[in-house]
C-alpha cells in the first residue's frame, strides 16, 4: 500500500517502497528510489536520481513548546532536494531546508528548518544541524556531531564524530542571552577534532585546526593547531595539510 496524493508529480521510473506517503503538491524528479514507510510533506521539491531509504520523513513541520525562545513561522517554503543526493534510513529533514545536489546524508541524521546546504557534502550518522545554519560545499561531519543554530561552515571543512558547538553563553537564563545568541563559524578547509567543543560566536578562520578534545573559548588563527582546555595556539598546521595541497583528494 501506498498513499500518493493526486497533486503529487512523480518522474519517470521513480519507484516507491511499501508504505509510502507522498503529500499534495511534492515533486519528485526521475529515477528516484524512494524506501519503505518514506513520508514526503506538502509541497516538497526533489530533483532527479535521488535515493531515500526505509522511514525517512522529508519536509517535517517544526514543533513548538509554550517554552520555546523561538515561535515557528508560518508559512514555511517546501523542502527542496537537489538531484543525486542519498539519504540514509529514519532521516528527518525539515520544511525550509534547502539541500544542494549530490549531497550524502547518513542514517539518522536531522537538519532542521531554515539550513542551507550546498553540493558534495557528507553529512554522517546522527548528525544533527540545527536551525539557521548555512553549509557550503564539500564539507564531511562525521558520527553524531552537532551544529548549533546560527551557524555557517564554508567549503572543505571537516568536522570529526562528537564534535560539539554551542550558541548560548547564558545557558537559557536571563534576558540578555537574546542579544548575544551566536553560533560558530568555520572558515574554508577548518577543522575540528573529535570530542571538541566549541564555545559561543568563535571563528576557526581558514585552514585552523582544533585538536581532539579541546575547548575552543577564542577565535583560532588561520592554519593554527589549537589544543587543550582552555585551547591554546601550539603551532601551525604543517604544510602538507593545507587545503591548497589537498583540493585533488
Ligand atoms: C593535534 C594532534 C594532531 C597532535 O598530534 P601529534 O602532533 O601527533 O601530537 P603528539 O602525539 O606528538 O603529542 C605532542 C604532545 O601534545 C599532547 N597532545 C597531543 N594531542 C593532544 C590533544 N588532543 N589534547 C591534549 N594534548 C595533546 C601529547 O600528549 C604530547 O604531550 P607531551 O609532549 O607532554 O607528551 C592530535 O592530538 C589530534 O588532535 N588529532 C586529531 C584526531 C582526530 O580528531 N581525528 C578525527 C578523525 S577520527
Amino acid at each position: 500500500m501506498q498513499y500518493i496524493s493526486d497533486s503529487a508529480k512523480l518522474g519517470k521510473d521513480t519507484v516507491l517502497g511499501h508504505n509510502a506517503v507522498i503529500m499534495d503538491n511534492v515533486e519528485i524528479g526521475d529515477g528516484c528510489l524512494i524506501g519503505h514507510n518514506v513520508v514526503i510533506h506538502e509541497d516538497t521539491i526533489i530533483g532527479d536520481n535521488v535515493r531515500i531509504d526505509d522511514n525517512t520523513v522529508i519536509g517535517k513541520k517544526p514543533l513548538s513548546s509554550p517554552r520555546s525562545i523561538f515561535k515557528v513561522a508560518k508559512n514555511l517554503k517546501p523542502a527542496r532536494i537537489g538531484s543525486f543526493c542519498q539519504i540514509g534510513a529514519h532521516v528527518t529533514i525539515y520544511a525550509q531546508a534547502e539541500i544542494g545536489e549530490r549531497n550524502l546524508i547518513a542514517d539518522l541524521a536531522t537538519i532542521r528548518e531554515n539550513v542551507s546546504i550546498g553540493r558534495l557534502n557528507i553529512i554522517g550518522r546522527n548528525c544533527c544541524i540545527e536551525n539557521y545554519v548555512k553549509i557550503g560545499d564539500r564539507n564531511k561531519f562525521e558520527t553524531n556531531s552537532y551544529i548549533t543554530a546560527y551557524s555557517t561552515v564554508e567549503d572543505y571543512c571537516f568536522v570529526a564524530p562528537c564534535v560539539a558547538t554551542s550558541n548560548d553563553n547564558f545557558m537559557a537564563r536571563d534576558p540578555k542571552r537574546f542579544e548575544h545568541f551566536k553560533g560558530v563559524t568555520m572558515k574554508r578547509g577548518s577543522r575540528i577534532g573529535v570530542n571538541a567543543t566549541i564555545l559561543p560566536g568563535k571563528t576557526i578562520a581558514e585552514d585552523g585546526m582544533v585538536a581532539a578534545g579541546a575547548v575552543v573559548s577564542r577565535d583560532v588563527d588561520s592554519a593554527r593547531i589549537v589544543l587543550g582546555n582552555p585551547a591554546r595556539d601550539v603551532r601551525e598546521v604543517p604544510e602538507e595539510q593545507l587545503l591548497k595541497n589537498n583540493l585533488d583528494k
